[in-house]
């Protein structure tokens, strides 16, 4: 295994590669906005990624409940090395038959932990995010979201908790109330710049979605990828951008490009 930049998650006590998988592709294909419609990777391709994913020194996977049956197929392809990774994995978000919905009750919550332990064949889950539908603050505040996985971490069940927010109250909000977010930043989306400024004031850990724009990169660029990379990695907060891939060339690339950015 190559080493590749490790970071601290905030005060978490968890340490996470610079770049994690994401695994969106690889369990939903149905409503989602990617340039291109995709076939979901056969076991075989999916494993020889995470083989990829593992020599090259990502440490960190992303999946969610709400990832078709993302979750699953990692259990089943992780087998016994699954506590060889971090995981981070959510709540919240329900996609079933092509229609989200959202339950952020206590209830849900707990449930939606145990599901996810049993499918990804853990004992306990490294991150456990809150998937939001874009009311970060009202969730937050009135939901009994947040006070169920402090609960779950306190019983030894979870690590570290947060919210992948959609909002700068939500997400500088969910900053002081967790261990860590998940924010879209990218050179086209510099909106939750602040999120990410109040993590690192505050020493919390900082998880980057769509770093690559969910594929939509700017053509006009030369090296778009190298230039997003370089972008993600110039905030001093930033732990960890998650990239979702299906191509073992481009996860190749992206690690060879983080090092460059990160040198
Ligand atoms: N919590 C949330 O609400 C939320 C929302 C969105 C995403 N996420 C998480 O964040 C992860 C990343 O987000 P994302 O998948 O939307 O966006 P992304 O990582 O910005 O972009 C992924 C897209 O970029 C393409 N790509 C990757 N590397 C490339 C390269 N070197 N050259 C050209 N194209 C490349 C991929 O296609 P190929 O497969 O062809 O490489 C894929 O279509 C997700 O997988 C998920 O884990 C969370």
């Amino acid at each position: 295994m190559s080493s590749f930049h490790q970071r601290p998650l905030g005060q978490s006590g968890l340490t996470l590669s610079a770049i994690g998988w994401g695994t969106v592709k690889l369990g939903r294909n149905q409503g989602v906005k990617y340039p291109s419609r995709f076939e979901l990777p056969s076991d075989a391709d999916a494993a020889r990624l995470l083989d990829t994913a593992h020599e090259c020194g990502i440490n960190l996977l992303d999946t969610a409940p709400a990832y078709g049956i993302s979750e699953e197929r990692l259990g089943k392809l992780l087998g016994s090395s699954a506590h060889d990774w971090v995981i981070s994995s959510k709540t919240g978000e329900e996609y079933i038959d092509g229609v989200s919905h959202f339950d952020f009750s206590a209830e849900h919550t707990r449930r939606s932990v145990e599901r996810s332990l049993k499918r990804l064949n853990r004992d306990w889950l490294d991150i456990v995010l809150v998937h939001s539908d874009g009311n970060d603050v009202d969730v937050i505040e009135n939901t009994g979201a947040f006070e169920t996985l402090a609960k779950l971490k306190q019983e030894g069940y979870i690590r570290a908790f947060g919210m992948s927010t959609k909002t700068v109250a939500g997400g500088i909000l969910a900053a002081r109330e967790s261990d860590c977010v998940m924010v879209t930043y990218n050179p086209g989306h510099t909106e939750e710049q602040p999120v990410i400024d109040e993590c690192l004031r505050l020493n919390k850990g900082v998880l980057l979605k769509k770093a690559l724009a969910s594929g939509h990169l700017n053509s006009d660029d030369a090296d778009p990828v190298q230039t997003s990379l370089d972008f993600a990695y110039a905030h001093k907060g930033v732990t960890s951008a998650i990239i979702g891939t299906i191509n073992p060339q481009h996860l190749r690339d992206n690690i060879a490009k983080a090092k460059r950015s990160l040198a």
